[in-house]
């Protein structure tokens, strides 16, 4: 049994759903799951275990940026994970996004050093689960959600005191910041695991270093439609 999620192998499903936020893994799990069980609930990071489509699936509560998540996806591992999809939220940076409109990172840059400590290798790029990420955009593009695929960028600050950060980072083409995927990429590639994440555009962050933040009901909705797409490619 891990030190963090107290469980034993068998009691994840081999495919994970790994959101941030404690309170939407258990929305998750109420809202899209049948036959329900409780797996965790240490340090409040919930998992739970059921099924969605007769299929089993899990979800699992990660915390907020790579030190936390990096503990999550490590141990999900060695109880026997063998599908990660993180479910969250992101910036968007590009121009022509809106809110809740769905992110799919194929890969993520590391902007922070615990992903590189991990992989030890400085030039190191995490990168997403071809398959995961062809069978996401079909299914997105299926249900017409807006959907924007590309690069991400994953942060170790939410609130960076440089205000041209948000220009550095859309110049390279990065579609949004979030602060886990890089951390997941890099696990899942050194057990020889899938992974993607998939995000909700829950802030525009502008060239000028402002921010502009969903409303809650925009965000329920958002995050709604892409849930659905998630557990299908969860259980593909
Ligand atoms: N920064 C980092 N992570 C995030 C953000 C953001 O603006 N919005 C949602 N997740």
């Amino acid at each position: 049994m891990p030190v963090h999620l107290r469980a034993e192998p068998g009691h994840y499903a081999p495919n994970v759903l790994c959101p941030g936020d404690p309170v939407r893994a258990t929305y998750i799990a109420q809202k899209f799951f049948d036959d329900v069980e409780h797996v965790n609930a240490e340090r409040g990071m919930h998992g739970y275990t059921g099924t969605f489509n007769g299929e089993p699936i899990s979800v699992q509560t990660t915390g907020m940026g790579c030190p936390s998540s990096g503990i999550v996806f490590e141990e999900l591992a060695m109880l026997g994970a063998q599908r990660l999809i993180r479910v969250g939220t992101c910036g968007g940076l590009q121009d022509g996004m809106t809110m809740g409109d769905t992110v799919i990172g194929v890969s993520a840059s590391a902007d922070d050093t615990t992903p590189l400590r991990y992989a030890d290798m400085a030039g190191y790029a995490p990168t997403a689960s071809f398959g995961l990420a062809a069978t996401a955009v079909t299914r997105s593009a299926a249900s017409g959600t807006n959907v924007h695929v590309g690069p991400i960028v994953t942060s170790g600050l939410f609130y960076d005191p440089d205000p041209n950060t948000f220009a550095r980072w859309k110049r390279l083409g990065h579609l949004g910041v979030e602060m886990e995927a890089a951390m997941m990429y890099t696990i899942a590639n050194v057990k020889g695991i899938e992974s993607l994440a998939m995000m909700t555009v829950s802030d525009l962050l502008a060239d000028d270093g402002s921010t502009e933040r969903i409303s809650d009901a925009e965000l329920k909705a958002g995050v709604d439609r892409m849930m659905e797409i998630a557990c299908e490619v969860a259980v593909s």
